[in-house]
């Protein structure tokens, strides 16, 4: 790893997941014609979340990052991004509140298209095709045609993230993410919710706090930072060949970035210490993420981290633990006691859904909102233990009301998920599931926070 990188060193290294496209000819017209094509974020703002992961990687901040397992061309409306917006920000309230720190938003948006499988062939019935990949790489469409990799399918993908950022951008700086909707949307919530008494403390309180603050003379239109937030972009960075050709050279500083997204991250999948994956994200300077799965071992994870943050920097890597409610508390002490041993600063945040999905008895792959829930209390659980910081949730969701995972306040049954399952890859949580989600973590947080004030204030009597 002492090689020098540059955006194509991963060329020389093995590679998992990424298809073989059958003309190579396209393929490379397409990598050159997006490596001209305008970057989609800025490097200065890839540092501004790398400091804002700063302080959740120092406990001052909890991040959110959440979206679709894989975006798609047949759900790209002005609705859907609305929708996920709304529901992100009222998530993000509750969060902030019962933290009293601030919530880092990241959504799983605008370049979310390319996804690994674990079996490289489909098979329904007598009939086997190559797995469906992504939007950017081939059809979801079972038939032999749609399954092929299509290079062109890149550069729709990249219109589609510019798209979707662009609205993205609007609704954060135009007024749209002022605190006083977001919280009106959240109450309306909170009125519906067959679970309404159990949210109903923390709702009340923050109209409290809002009111409080407009008494005193605090209101969006005179402060913009209650009218405007933050938003970040993130992904999987899995078909390298796109990534590269939108990996560029920031005037400022020098360094190389990715700018395809402001934060992307290494699936569980393609964490091969010496394989192309590791390769290409050890040289670019944005906030990166790590999917943390069974399968890593301690002794290994500091490898990767050795060469994924060889600065220490807090802020650049964040962990994203995906064991399994059942797995959870057999793997993740060992993974967080090397890190803590070690020294190495990072984010710690848990991705409830990855590890919990079964297949239903009517056949559909669901994730029971019980398992979720159970391996986020793991997780906290084990931070409070280990005395480090549970930093952040990494949540698979919509702001449809779809019925793709089971249970919640409503109880999505297993004979409703036919009603609305539209994902294209992992079931999501709908909006309402999520938002419960978000009541739920908050509780978490609050005892955390809770626990973390108590030496302090032992230790000043
Ligand atoms: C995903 O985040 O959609 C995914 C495929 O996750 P993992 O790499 O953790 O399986
Ligand atoms: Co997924």
């Amino acid at each position: 790893m002492t090689e020098r990188w540059n955006p194509s060193s991963w060329r020389s290294k093995p590679v998992q997941q990424v298809p073989a496209f059958p003309d190579a000819a396209a393929l490379n017209a397409v990598e050159a014609q997006l490596a001209g094509f305008p970057p989609l974020v800025f490097a200065g703002e890839a540092r501004k979340l790398k400091r804002a992961l700063g302080k959740v990687a120092n406990g001052d901040a909890f991040l959110l990052q959440g979206g679709d397992c894989a975006e798609s061309f047949a759900e790209h409306s002005a609705d859907n991004i609305r929708d996920f917006f709304r529901l992100f920000l009222q998530m993000a309230v509750v969060l902030t509140f019962a933290g009293s720190s601030p919530v880092v938003k990241v959504g799983r948006v605008a370049g979310q298209f390319a996804k690994p499988r674990s079996s490289p062939n489909e098979k329904i019935g007598d009939v086997e095709l190559p797995s469906y990949r992504g939007d950017v790489v081939n059809g979801i469409e079972f038939t032999s045609a749609a399954r092929i990799p299509d290079p062109e399918r890149q550069i729709m993908a990249y219109r589609q993230s510019a798209a979707t950022l662009n609205l993205i951008r609007a609704f954060a700086n135009g007024g749209y993410a002022n605190l006083e909707n977001a919280h009106r949307w959240m109450l309306g919530f909170v009125k519906d919710s067959p679970q309404s008494e159990q949210y109903r403390e923390i709702s009340d309180r923050i109209t409290e706090a809002l009111d409080f603050m407009r008494a005193i003379g605090l209101d969006p239109e005179a402060h913009p930072e209650m009218r405007t937030t933050d938003f970040y972009t993130s992904h999987e960075a899995l078909l390298l060949g796109y990534e590269q050709a939108m990996t560029r050279v920031d005037s400022t500083t020098g360094d190389w970035y990715a700018t395809s997204g402001h934060m992307i991250w290494i699936g569980d999948r393609t964490r091969q210490l010496d394989h192309a994956h590791v390769e290409y994200f050890r040289g670019i300077k944005n906030p990166i993420g790590l999917k943390c799965g069974p399968s890593l071992a301690p002794d290994e994870l500091l490898k990767l981290i050795d060469v994924l943050n060889p600065e220490n920097e807090p802020g650049r890597l964040t962990l994203i633990a995906r064991f399994g409610a059942e797995k959870a508390l057999e793997h993740l002490p060992g993974l967080v006691r090397a890190v803590k041993r070690e020294g190495r600063s990072v984010v710690w945040s848990c991705d409830p859904m990855h590890g919990n999905t079964v297949k239903a008895a009517s056949g559909y792959k669901t994730r029971p909102f019980d398992l979720i829930l159970s391996e986020v209390k793991t997780f906290f659980g084990v931070h409070q233990a280990e005395g480090t910081y549970a930093g952040g949730i990494h949540l698979e969701m919509t702001g449809k009301n779809v019925t793709e995972c089971t249970g919640g306040a409503r109880a999505v049954l297993d004979s409703e998920l036919q009603d609305r399952y539209h994902t294209h890859c992992d079931p999501r949580l709908n909006a309402e599931q999520a938002l419960e989600m978000a009541f739920l973590v908050a509780e978490l947080l609050k005892k955390e926070r809770l626990a973390k004030g108590r030496p302090a204030v032992e230790a000043a009597e």
